[in-house]
């Protein structure tokens, strides 16, 4: 009977890999040794200080709904965080919490996006982006993007794709599911181009701190005016207390205010007060050695990777994904990913799920699984290859 539920709802799509994640439970209750490779969240629990300030909220009472902005000293510890990794200095009245990165999203979507109005997104990316513009009536305008520009919108993308609709670009650095950090230089003129047209640019920053080699630049260091989200889900270790932030201009703010009071009333107040111990130096030098793990990581599965024949034609600087080309195997992806799971119990996640460009022969894996398993999953992949008819 979905034909009486919303036009709106029926265009957004499933998640593609939900298909192979049933599979991949139902052969691990048959008793079958899964590795997962398609999960896109950290593998390691939230870190004790951060768990131990949540269990005092608790014990503490902070039960209740907190202003819609948040809670002010959770805003001044994020703006204090600002300077010390970007040496800015962020008015906290510029930053409110949500829920979770994609409540960000959310407020952003429903305060920049008009009936019809287009959105320049990369493709590949994250599917929610395309969706969550759907919902709130405007469209997603896909920009095939490709290693020659690291799977990223440049300025001259921008040029080629404006439209008479088009009000605005929203780019992630570092991206799922490619990994690809945009430096300064880059950001700063992707700004100029969307600001020349009058539009507006949102940066997805969620997967700030996650970085090897490089420390990702936040576009508010070149564009005062942009809107940045972010998210205490990735590099904070806490996707399920669902907390995140979005950082807007000065004057947007009250009429985001408004937004989040009917949206969701208040981001979780006792994740809220947890996360206060994000910044504490004894919890960043734990997400520090984490962060090291998952730079272990990445340098060994994309090296092996490339050998089994895998085209990664850019390395990742960021995240914890790498977004494989598996022409030189032939095949579809996601038939490629049904027989890895099938034969060899490894799921990883096919490229539709991240938009149409190219899509059928790409797959993205999550290295959010530790270094010995990580081996495994080379061992079965290789031994899989030989198997695999495309
Ligand atoms: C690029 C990107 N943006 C936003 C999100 C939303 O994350 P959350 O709502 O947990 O902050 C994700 C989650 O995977 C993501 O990959």
């Amino acid at each position: 009977m979905t034909q009486h539920y919303s036009a709106r709802s029926r265009a957004i799509e499933p998640f593609h890999v939900m298909a192979l994640l049933a599979r991949a439970n139902e052969l691990q209750a048959a008793g079958h040794d899964v590795i997962h490779l398609e999960i896109g969240e950290p593998d390691f629990t939230t870190a004790a200080p951060i768990v131990a300030a949540g269990q005092a909220a608790l014990a503490a009472g902070h039960t209740r709904y907190t202003a819609a902005r948040g809670l002010p000293a959770l805003r001044e510890a994020i703006a204090g965080f600002y300077a010390q990794r970007y040496g800015l200095n962020i008015d906290p009245q510029r930053i409110l919490i949500t829920p979770g990165g994609s409540g960000a999203l959310l407020l952003a979507s429903s305060l920049l996006v008009d009936p019809g109005k287009h959105w320049l997104l990369a493709d590949p990316g994250y599917p929610c982006n395309r969706h969550f513009l759907r919902l709130v009536e405007g469209a997603a305008q896909l920009v095939p993007v490709g290693p020659d520009t690291s799977y990223q919108l440049t300025a001259g993308l921008v040029e080629r794709h404006w439209n008479q609709d088009s009000v605005g670009a929203l780019v992630a650095s570092p991206a799922n599911p490619t990994g690809t950090v945009l430096d300064r230089q880059q950001l700063a003129s992707l700004s100029q181009a969307v600001t020349a047209r009058q539009g507006h640019l949102v940066v997805d920053e969620i997967y700030h701190g996650l970085t090897y080699g490089m420390d990702a630049p936040s576009v508010l260091e070149v564009d005062d005016h942009a809107f940045v989200l972010n998210s205490f889900s990735k590099y904070f270790g806490m996707t399920g207390w669902r907390l995140g932030w979005l950082v807007a201009p000065p004057e947007a703010v009250a009429d985001l205010e408004k937004l989040a009071q009917n949206l969701y009333i208040s981001a979780p107040s006792m994740a809220q007060h947890a996360a206060l111990a994000c910044f504490e130096p004894q919890t960043l030098e734990i997400l520090e050695q984490r962060r090291q793990a998952f730079a272990r990581r990445r340098d060994f599965l994309l090296p092996a990777l490339r050998e089994l024949g895998f085209g990664i034609a850019v390395e990742p600087q960021g995240a914890f994904y790498l977004y494989a080309d598996i022409s030189a195997f032939g095949g579809d992806a996601f038939a490629f990913c049904q027989h890895f799971l099938e034969t060899e119990h490894v799921a990883f996640t096919p490229g539709l799920d991240f938009g149409r460009y190219q899509a059928g022969h790409h797959v993205r894996f999550a290295y959010t699984q530790d270094l010995p398993r990580l081996q495994q999953a080379v061992e079965r992949i290789e031994r899989g290859l030989r198997s695999w008819q495309g």
